[in-house]
């Protein structure tokens, strides 16, 4: 039986989109895909790629076809966030998986830009008789994979700056003697899901001294990003939180520090050229998504140099009246979201052009 309602190809892709966007950390910088198998308009199978170097999208979605349903997928439409490899990669080619399965009709949305993919599959596809529908422009499959985007075209990371700041504008009070916060719980534990998906975290060293905070994803299951750490005055002490975790932080220090339970890359040209040394230090160790978590001076840093693609600012309802200035996101911002997290404001912005 046919579905009631005529179902478009941009519904089931919009799906793989909210699949695609189930995975977390443990993908790391691996794109975020999903896939559905339809028959005749209903939703057979599902699957998203959830860890990196195991099972793509596509093997997923097969592999959760219930045994009753498996005669048809030959006679069914495989729908996917992104093309489908063609390499044979660490997890088998999904071209040669698709026909395998004899499937004769694929439909993605963007082509994977990884050397080797790239529009390939459309032509092996095709040469085994498959057809193949592509939807280049849709946008909701495209926000998952925004970062890598950014990592291919800039090569550098994806930078993500976050901040709280009071309703008055202020990163911290003017005198603070003990432990402050402005955002509430659920923001808190929503800043820790967001820290899940990030490959590494960056503070800069007044931050580690005076907050002494632990970066990692306590409150959230997931990976803990690679902290980094912006110290060009060589303000850590080597007591701080970040240096009695089981991976060690990097450091980008100004002075040679073998005091540092970390990784120390001494900045070769003062903080002038720090944020390019860090970002080319990143890419080349292919940590691809970078959330900056502050302090003022840093985020400043990364906004004047128009180092940034997201930034997801908290204004918590407490008023401080004094203290340090929030940073002011400039150039070219969209608004891309607004919502409330229980008290806090959390706005989301793009930098256009990013
Ligand atoms: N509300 C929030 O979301 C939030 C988040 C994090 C932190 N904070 C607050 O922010 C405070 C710390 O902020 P902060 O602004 O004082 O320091 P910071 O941003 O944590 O540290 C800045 C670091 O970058 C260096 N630096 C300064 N200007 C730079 C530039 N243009 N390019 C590259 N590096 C540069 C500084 O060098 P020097 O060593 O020479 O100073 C310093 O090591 C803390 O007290 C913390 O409570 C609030």
């Amino acid at each position: 039986m046919s579905s009631p309602v005529e179902l478009r190809d941009e519904s089931f892709l919009l799906r793989c989109g909210q699949l695609a966007a189930l995975a977390d950390g443990r993908v790391g910088d691996s794109p975020r895909v999903g896939a559905v198998l339809v028959f005749r308009g209903r939703i057979i199978g599902e699957g998203y790629h959830k860890v990196a170097g195991e099972a793509h999208a596509e093997v997923n979605c097969l592999a959760s076809v219930r045994e009753d349903d498996r005669p048809k997928i030959p006679d069914s439409t495989l729908y996917v966030s992104l093309e489908p490899c063609c390499i044979q990669g660490r997890s088998g080619a999904c071209t040669d998986l698709i026909q395998r399965h004899g499937i004769k009709r694929v439909v993605f949305a963007q082509r994977d830009a990884t050397p080797g993919v790239n529009g390939m599959s459309v032509g092996i596809l095709e040469e085994a008789n498959v057809s193949v529908t592509e939807y280049n422009g849709f946008k909701p499959t495209l926000a998952p994979n925004r970062f890598r985007k950014v990592i291919a075209s800039q090569e550098r990371p994806f930078v993500l700056l976050k901040f709280a700041q009071s309703a008055d504008g202020f990163l911290r009070p003017e005198n603070r003697e003990e432990d402050y916060w402005l955002t509430n719980p659920i923001s808190r534990r929503l800043v820790h899901r967001w820290r899940a998906n990030s490959t590494a975290i960056m503070v800069g060293g007044r931050t580690i001294v005076e907050d002494n905070p632990g970066l990692n994803t306590r409150l959230f299951p997931g990976p803990s990003p690679r902290v980094i750490v912006l110290d060009p005055k060589d303000r850590c002490t080597g007591r701080e939180k970040i240096f009695r975790q089981d991976r060690k932080p990097v450091v980008f220090s100004g002075s040679d520090r073998p005091d540092l339970k970390a990784e120390v890359v001494p900045l070769s040209s003062g903080w002038k050229g720090a944020l390019p040394q860090v970002l080319s230090w990143l890419h080349a160790a292919r940590l691809g998504h970078l959330t900056v978590e502050g302090g003022a001076a840093l985020l400043q840093a990364f906004i004047q140099q128009g180092l940034w693609d997201e930034a997801r600012v908290f204004t918590s309802p407490q008023q401080l009246n004094a203290g340090l200035a929030a940073p002011a996101l400039k150039g070219e911002v969209r608004l891309l979201r607004e919502e409330k997290i229980g008290t806090d404001l959390l706005r989301v912005f793009a930098r256009i052009g990013g």
